[in-house]
């Protein structure tokens, strides 16, 4: 296999720059991805570490702030996990909804070091008004209408408080890099990626649940089939995708090794399930569970095929809740959380 390092990522768009992983990357060893998504909103924000600190406020008894050096002296823990973008697989929606036209790519796992954000807020000290945390990022810019803001999003208090709610400055062992947060990150383990604001600068304890436009009209869902009308988009929904072989394959004739990864924000994968003739029947694949819920399960499947010819290949995972993932595109206007059971088509060569 080719290096499948950051430069492999496949640009979605240039300004903001969004990137996706190639599928490969899913049937690569490892805990961790070799690559990882790229998703913003805006320009990615210039920080001087030296100058830069993180503000804790709004409706708490004792505000403070933390600059660089502060923060990685704390209490130092690491999750591994996957981190989804809401709208990884909009291309597949028909009519496509608008918005960042992602394949299957928008998709990362990584061991991302911090310090749990809840002692900090017990630091500050709640104030009984308290109802949501808000979270802002570095970067600003414009949306429709011309309105200019930050990346802000806020979480409700019983997530921020959850002991795996980090605040991250590394990644793999390594510092944050700039793409991905640096000099530091809210990280929300099993949500999908949107709630997980990079370049953080403030958090601040508000006392109304928060109405910005990251938060209320966008990252909801609209028109949905399953949602009613401005359910916020939360945990990942559960799903599994092949990273071998690949869409459009033609496979020498003998036994073929199908394998990628399966994950859920549901509290991890119970079983992943292989269709080698488009879905009419399964069969149990391979399932290593990782240690971490939030970490993504390998999964692989010995394949034997009676005969030469064509062949719609499809996975389907099953979450420890039991929710498995839909035969048929779920549809929303902003096009998220589509955990669309994957087919490919593959040609098994004559002998
Ligand atoms: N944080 C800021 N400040 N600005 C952003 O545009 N994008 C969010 C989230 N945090 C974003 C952000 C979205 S939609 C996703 S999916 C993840 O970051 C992507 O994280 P990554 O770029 O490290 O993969």
């Amino acid at each position: 296999m080719t290096d499948l390092g950051e430069d492999t990522l496949i640009v979605v768009e240039h300004e903001p720059y969004n990137a996706e992983v190639p599928l490969p990357i899913l049937a690569a060893d490892g805990p961790e991805s070799p690559a990882f998504f790229i998703r913003n909103h805006f320009n990615r924000p210039v920080i001087d570490a030296e100058s830069w600190r993180i503000e804790i406020g709004g409706e708490v008894e004792r505000p403070f702030s933390l600059g660089y050096q502060d923060l990685v002296e704390l209490p130092y823990t690491a999750v591994p996990t996957v981190l989804e973008c809401a709208g990884n697989g909009r291309q597949l929606m028909h009519p496509s909804p608008p918005g960042t036209p992602w394949g299957l790519g928008a998709y990362g796992a990584a061991k991302f070091g911090g310090t749990p954000l809840a002692p900090l807020l017990g630091r500050a000290g709640l104030s009984p008004s308290a109802v949501e945390v808000k979270f802002s990022g570095a970067d600003q810019g414009v949306v429709e209408d011309g309105r200019e803001m930050h990346y802000e999003r806020s979480l409700p208090m019983e997530r921020a408080l959850h002991p795996d709610t980090l605040i991250v400055w590394e990644m793999n062992g390594a510092p944050l890099s700039a793409e991905h947060g640096y000099p530091a990150r809210l990280l929300v383990p099993g949500w999908y990626g949107m709630a997980s604001v990079k370049w953080l600068t403030r958090i601040e304890v508000i006392a109304e649940p928060f109405r910005g436009y990251f938060q209320s009209e966008r990252y909801i869902f609209e028109s949905d089939s399953l949602a009613e009308d401005g359910a916020p988009v939360g945990p990942m929904l559960v799903r599994a995708l092949i990273g071998a072989p690949l869409d459009g394959a033609e496979l020498p004739f003998g036994k073929v090794q199908v394998a990628g990864r399966a994950w859920s924000g549901r509290g991890g994968i119970r079983r992943v399930e292989l269709s080698v003739d488009g879905g009419e029947s399964w069969q149990e694949a391979d399932v290593h569970i990782p240690p971490s819920p939030y970490a993504p399960a390998r999964w692989s499947f010995g394949w034997r095929p009676d005969q030469p010819g064509a062949y719609v290949l499809a996975v389907r995972a099953t979450d420890m809740n039991g929710e498995a993932q839909p035969l048929d595109s779920r549809w929303n206007a902003y096009g998220y959380g589509n955990n669309v059971v994957q087919r490919i088509r593959v040609r098994v060569l004559s002998a």
